[in-house]
C-alpha cells in the first residue's frame, strides 16, 4: 500500500508536497480538475488545496445535484484553535454551500485516548469554544449535524466491525506506529468517516491537512473489505497545504506560540507576531527597491493569500508590487496587521453570537 508512513499524531512535516503526492498515492489537484469545479473557493483557486483522493465522485454529485456529504472532526485538545484549522472549515463551508449534508463530530474519544483529555474536559472545550468557532467561521448550524464520538453508538459499532478488516502490519506500514490508543482512534475515525452512509450509501468528502490522509486511505480499504455487508461508497479526500508558521516552518504549531496565530487573538499581540514574521524582503530599502521582494518566502504574504484576501485581483496586485519592490516589507506588515485585526474583530463578534446558539444545538446519539 503505502511507501512512506505518516503518523497523524506526531509532528509530521511535509517537506515537499509533490513528493507526498507521488509516494502516498494522492492525486494532484490539477487545473483541469479546478476548471470543472463550480465557483471554486480561494483555497482551490490558489492551489492551497494541492491534492485529492477520488474527488471526481463528489464533483459529479455536486454537478448532478445528487446527495453527498462532507465531514470533519474537532480535536478538543486545546482551548483555542489556530489559523490552520480555518482552512478545513473554509472547505467544509464550500461543500455545505454546494449541497453537502454536513457532519461535524467532536473527537472526544480520540482526545482521551491519544492526548489524555478527559471526556468531560473535551466536551466542555468543544461546547465553549470549538463548535462556536466553527459556526463563527461560516458553518451553518441549522444545516450541520453534530455529535460526540463518545455518544454515537453507531460510530462505535462500526469501529468494532471494522476492526477485523485491518491487520497490525497494515497499520504499521501506514502509520509507523501501533500503539493501541492510536489504532483504536484510527478505527473509530473510519467509523466517523463512513457513519453518514449507514442510512444510505453516497459519496462523501473529508477535507483535511495531509497529516490526516492515512485515515482516509484506510477507510477506503475498509469500504472494499466490507462490500458484502455495507456497500459503502469509498470516501473522497481533499487535502490542503498547512498554514506555514510565521517563522517559515512548514506548519503553524501551538508549541511555538510566537510564530503561531490563535483564534481569537487581540490586535496588539497578533500584530507584534506579524511584525516579527519571516519576511521576503531584502537587506535594506535600496536593495529592496532594486531587486524586489520575494512573496513566496514572505509569511505575511502567505497569510494574505491563505486567509485574509478574498479577491484574486487584489492579491495579484500585492504580489506584483511586492515583487517589483514597490511595496516595502514594512508596508506588507502594516497591511497584514490591518487585515488581521479586521478579521479578528469580526471573528470575535461572530463567536459571541454563535456561543448563544450552542445550547440550542441537538447532538445526535
Ligand atoms: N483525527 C482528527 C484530528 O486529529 C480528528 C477526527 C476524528 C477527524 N474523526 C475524524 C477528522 C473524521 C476528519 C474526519 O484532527
Amino acid at each position: 500500500m503505502a511507501k512512506i508512513s505518516i503518523d497523524p499524531w506526531g509532528s509530521f512535516l511535509v517537506k515537499d508536497y509533490e513528493k507526498l503526492i507521488g509516494q502516498y498515492g494522492l492525486e494532484p489537484f490539477t487545473d483541469e480538475l479546478l476548471k470543472k469545479i463550480p465557483n471554486p473557493n480561494k483555497l482551490m483557486r490558489r492551489k492551497v488545496v494541492f491534492a485529492h483522493t477520488d474527488f471526481g465522485r463528489v464533483l459529479n454529485a455536486i454537478l448532478k445535484k445528487k446527495e453527498f456529504y462532507a465531514l470533519t472532526g474537532i480535536m478538543p485538545t486545546m482551548d483555542k484553535i489556530h489559523l490552520g484549522t480555518k482552512l478545513v472549515i473554509e472547505n467544509m463551508k464550500y461543500f455545505q454551500e454546494h449541497g453537502a449534508k454536513t457532519f461535524v463530530l467532536v473527537a472526544d474519544l480520540e482526545a482521551a485516548a491519544t492526548r489524555q483529555v478527559s471526556l468531560e474536559e473535551g466536551r466542555k472545550r468543544a461546547l465553549d469554544f470549538h463548535i462556536p468557532a466553527y459556526i463563527a467561521l461560516g458553518l451553518d448550524p441549522k444545516k450541520t449535524v453534530f455529535y460526540f464520538q463518545s455518544e454515537n453508538e453507531q460510530v462505535k459499532n462500526l469501529a468494532f466491525i471494522f476492526s477485523s478488516k485491518i491487520t497490525l502490519n497494515e497499520y504499521r506500514a501506514i502509520y509507523g506506529n501501533t500503539d493501541p490508543a492510536r489504532i483504536m482512534s484510527s478505527i473509530l475515525q473510519s467509523g466517523d468517516i463512513l457513519f453518514p452512509q449507514v442510512e444510505k450509501s453516497m459519496p462523501g468528502v473529508i477535507p483535511v491537512g495531509p497529516d490526516q490522509s492515512p485515515h482516509i486511505l484506510i477507510s477506503r480499504d475498509i469500504v472494499n473489505r466490507t462490500k458484502s455487508t455495507f456497500n459503502f461508497v469509498p470516501p473522497s479526500g481533499l487535502y490542503h497545504k498547512f498554514t506555514p508558521s510565521l517563522s517559515g516552518d512548514m506548519k503553524m504549531s501551538k508549541s511555538k506560540p510566537q510564530s503561531c496565530i490563535e483564534l481569537p487573538e487581540g490586535p496588539e499581540k497578533v500584530c507584534k507576531k506579524i511584525r516579527n514574521a519571516l519576511s521576503g524582503g531584502r537587506k535594506n530599502l535600496e536593495e529592496h527597491r532594486r531587486l524586489g521582494g520575494i512573496p513566496e518566502k514572505d509569511m505575511v504574504y502567505q497569510l494574505l493569500k491563505q486567509h485574509l484576501i478574498e479577491d484574486d485581483e487584489e492579491l495579484e496586485r500585492i504580489y506584483k508590487e511586492y515583487k517589483s519592490g514597490k511595496i516595502t516589507t514594512g508596508e506588507m506588515k502594516d497591511l497584514g496587521c490591518k487585515k488581521m485585526t479586521k478579521f479578528m474583530k469580526n471573528f470575535e463578534k461572530k463567536l459571541k453570537k454563535s456561543k448563544k446558539i450552542v445550547p440550542k444545538l441537538k447532538f445526535i446519539k
